[in-house]
């Protein structure tokens, strides 16, 4: 395989690999290191069935299943289906999955290691591709952070809840979904995790907060904690740390849900079509002792 970087920042487009067939361990150490580095890579050209699909991304580690996940391929509870078409008058997917800054799992115990996308279907406008997803790099955000706050934050921990997306999806964007059930929110109580972690791959620091799910510093008076999250949802969303995935249909789209924070661009209308498989990979292969 050949392994394009986008640039410096985040980014890179792996070339020559059909992911449809059986890959070496030696493939999959180079993808993951490729993913560890450039903390989104993409895969032009793919043809994958659900269950080529599930494979592939189950060799990263275990796979979820959403805890509201009323979507998700026939037979294949890991694949998700991410899509604003309809049949028969049914939505057939999530029509409003990601579509706010965030961090896949944070709200969960055990955290997500990478999420693989599949796009079969692409919306296009005037020729340029819609429904991108961005990212910011996390790594580069945590190293700009100034000493004094690198110092007083390290070892602090934050709170990390499900429903604040969920309801921010409610309150701000008429999503039609329902509020969480009881049953739901107890399956997905709140947890917390360190506001800086050590990347498993590369070694290096990464900030572990997201405006999506991040509630709270536990260790800091209230006040203080508002006003921290404030500062550091506003530095990690600057336009240096930013990169954007263009979609193309056969797109294979891979990220690493520790290196970066995600947004899926809603700028599409319901006649335009988009849909997307979508496996989400925990990260119990680096902390077993969360699993
Ligand atoms: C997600 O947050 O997993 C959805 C991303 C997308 O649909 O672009």
């Amino acid at each position: 395989m050949k392994i394009e970087p986008k640039g410096a920042g985040l980014g890179a487009t792996i070339h020559d690999i059909d992911l449809s067939q059986p890959l070496s361990d030696a493939d999959y150490e180079t993808i993951e290191q490729a993913l560890g580095r450039h903390g989104v890579v993409s895969f032009p050209g793919q043809r994958l069935t659900s269950e080529q699909l599930r494979n592939y991304a189950s060799r990263f580690g275990k796979l979820e299943i959403n805890v509201a996940n009323a979507f998700y391929d026939t037979g294949y509870p890991e694949v998700m289906i991410l899509s604003n078409m309809k049949e028969n008058g049914k939505p057939i997917g999530l029509s409003d999955a990601g579509q706010d800054w965030h961090t896949d799992m944070s709200y969960s115990k055990t955290i997500a290691f990478a999420n693989v996308l599949y796009g079969i279907k692409i919306p296009h406008r005037d020729g340029e591709p819609l429904g991108n997803t961005e990212f910011c790099d996390m790594h580069a955000a945590y190293e700009d952070l100034p000493e004094d706050l690198k110092q007083e934050l390290d070892g602090m921990t934050i709170t990390h809840d499900f429903n604040k997306f969920w309801e921010m999806m409610r309150r701000e964007k008429g999503s039609p979904r329902p509020p969480l059930t009881e049953e739901q929110r107890q399956r997905k109580p709140p947890v917390s995790h360190p506001v800086f972690l050590v990347h498993p791959i590369t070694g290096k620091k990464v900030l572990y907060a997201n405006p999506g799910y991040s509630m709270r510093i536990n260790e800091l008076p209230e006040e203080r904690s508002d006003a921290v999250l404030k500062f550091l949802f506003e530095h990690q969303l600057r336009e240096k740390y930013r990169y954007r995935h263009r979609w193309q249909e056969g797109d294979v789209l891979m990220w690493d849900n520790m290196g970066t924070i995600h947004n899926a661009v809603a700028d599409y209308t319901p006649e335009e079509h988009r849909l997307i498989k979508r496996c989400q990979v925990m990260a119990d292969k680096y902390f077993p002792e969360l699993y």
